[in-house]
């Protein structure tokens, strides 16, 4: 192990320590350099080689250009880093620069993908939505301080990690079932969070657990303000189960699935609802779509519900 240290960028940033034998980390200081030091690189003038022609002695070399080029236009005040510094600071630049972190993040803990997919079937088959539809849900919903975000089946947790640092949410909870994803989740929370700190940005906490979510029933009631689950492959006993800890969250509660927890057909046939239903104490509706926006289906967007905890809904409305 060679650790170095990347220096800052910003005044509140600190070391960001890499060790240079490592072949992940020389693909994320690649990634870095052409996503978030880019005008670092171009205004220097440093060489970014391929991912396939990186060694530790490049990596080395690049560190060191790197380190040198930070510091001469920190001291000179050079334009183009002090407008890249108040773009970091720009709501609007905020998603583009933290899409990064996390491409960044996910390169140095999850070098080997195939390890998201494994062999899983049923309810833990994997599949992830993407950023870009998560930023909408938070812009739509405007999910924010006052907000605790909570992902059921959060695979390795990059949803839990954006939503924490772009709507600046109170708390994100994570409960992931499958060992392998909880911690590649974990050591991708790790790299998010030192690479959040060398860029001196800051995000509330992000909690991620390793288990059953519905073991989970008491926190699943009581702590989110907003929950996220990609129901999309849940099997109808998960499903069932899940119905019923909704049904005991506070009034108020909102609930993001691509598969709705209340059919238009059991809102419509509102009289004969079961006694145990979210029929009568839930409202629905569709939510605003990108393109692109699951990894599992490409022809068209996935459609995504919001279904609302109203215990004093009108009766026939949906
Ligand atoms: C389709 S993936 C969703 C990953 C991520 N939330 C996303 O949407 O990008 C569904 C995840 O739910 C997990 N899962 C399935 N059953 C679960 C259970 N009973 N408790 C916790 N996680 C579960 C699976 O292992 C899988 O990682």
């Amino acid at each position: 192990m060679v650790i170095a240290m990347l220096t800052p960028i910003t005044n509140s940033g600190i070391d960001f320590e890499i060790d240079t034998e490592n072949p992940e980390a020389a693909l994320a200081l690649i990634e870095l350099c052409k996503r978030l030091l880019n005008f670092v690189c171009t205004f220097k003038r440093i060489n970014i080689p391929d991912e396939d022609d990186i060694s530790n002695r490049t990596c080395h070399r690049i560190l060191i250009s790197l380190n040198y080029a930070i510091e001469d236009i920190k001291t000179t005040k050079n334009r183009d880093y002090l407008k890249e510094i108040r773009q970091l600071s720009r709501k609007e630049s905020q998603f583009q620069y933290l899409f990064d972190v996390l491409a960044t993040a996910k390169t140095l803990a999850i070098p080997d993908i195939g390890v998201l997919r494994g062999t899983s079937t049923g309810s833990c088959v994997y599949g992830e939505v993407s950023l870009h539809q998560m930023r909408s849900f938070v812009r739509e919903l405007r999910i924010g301080a006052k907000d605790v975000f909570m992902d059921l089946g959060s695979g390795y947790g990059q949803l839990c990690c954006l939503v924490s640092a772009y709507a600046g949410v109170e708390k994100s909870i994570g409960i992931e079932i499958l060992k392998n994803l909880h911690d590649a989740g974990v050591k991708h929370k790790n790299e998010f969070e030192r690479l959040m700190k060398y860029f001196g940005k800051e995000h509330k906490e992000i909690e991620l657990i390793h288990g059953d979510m519905t073991d989970f029933e008491d926190k699943i009631k009581t702590e989110p303000t907003v929950i996220f689950v990609n129901n999309y492959k849940f099997d109808p006993m998960l499903t069932h189960k899940l119905k019923k800890i909704f049904m005991g969250c506070e009034d108020g509660t909102r609930i993001i699935s691509p598969i709705p927890l209340v059919t238009a057909d059991e809102y419509s046939k509102f009289h004969h609802w079961k006694a145990e239903s979210l029929v009568p104490m839930t409202y629905s509706r569709k939510l605003k779509i990108v393109p692109e926006n699951v990894s599992w289906c490409h022809n068209k967007p996935c459609e995504f519900t919001l279904t609302t905890i109203n215990r004093n809904r009108a009766p026939f409305s949906r």
